[in-house]
């Protein structure tokens, strides 16, 4: 059994995720969104921050494999499910859990630019800068964290621990 060492509480979430979801309200004023959410990982924080946002949206989701599992991510993305409205002349953010290495948020902002959405976003609760290898960066971010495995709020260790409410990390 892993030792879980709670990082953010579930107070801290909470805050910031409001703060995201005003921000976001206040650059879309006056527009409809689509939030975009990565399976699994995401469902929680798309949840949450959905409805601090005060705005017209609707959600979708998407879900990708990056073969290899558990801490090490092997570099590949593979898509298992697609979106199922059209992303054409639409204001999307893709809601992410973490944002690491990148190779995930590349592959998957260049297949829904492809789409040509009107205007694209992503935002990650987390984000481990230091790991990361692709040129791309969250226009909203909830939390920096160095590199450490976390869990909690939808986030998993070999499919574990996705329903804690806190994110706690694995020692
Ligand atoms: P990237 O493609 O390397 O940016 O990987 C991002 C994906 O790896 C995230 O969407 C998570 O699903 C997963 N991931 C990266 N770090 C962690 C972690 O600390 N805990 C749980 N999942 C993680
Ligand atoms: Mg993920």
């Amino acid at each position: 059994m892993s030792e879980l060492k709670v990082l953010f509480s579930r107070e801290q979430i909470a805050v910031r995720v409001s703060e995201l979801g005003q921000q976001i309200s206040k650059d879309f004023a006056g527009e409809q969104l689509v939030l975009v959410g990565v399976l699994k990982g995401a469902a929680i924080f798309l949840s949450d921050l959905s409805r601090q946002i005060s705005l017209d949206s609707t959600f979708d989701f998407i879900a990708v494999s990056s073969y290899g599992n558990q801490k090490q991510n092997s570099g590949e993305v593979k898509l298992l499910k697609d979106v199922d409205q059209s992303m054409e002349g639409r204001n999307v953010i893709l809601v992410e859990d973490i944002l690491d290495t990148g190779l995930t948020m590349s592959y998957l902002k260049k297949m829904i630019l492809a789409h040509h959405p009107k205007a694209f976003k992503i935002a990650a609760l987390l984000d481990k800068k230091c790991r990361r290898s692709q040129p791309i960066q969250a226009d909203y971010s909830g939390f920096e964290i160095p590199d450490e495995f976390v869990v909690g709020y939808g986030m998993d260790y070999a499919e574990r621990y996705r329903n804690l409410p806190d994110i706690c990390v694995v020692e």
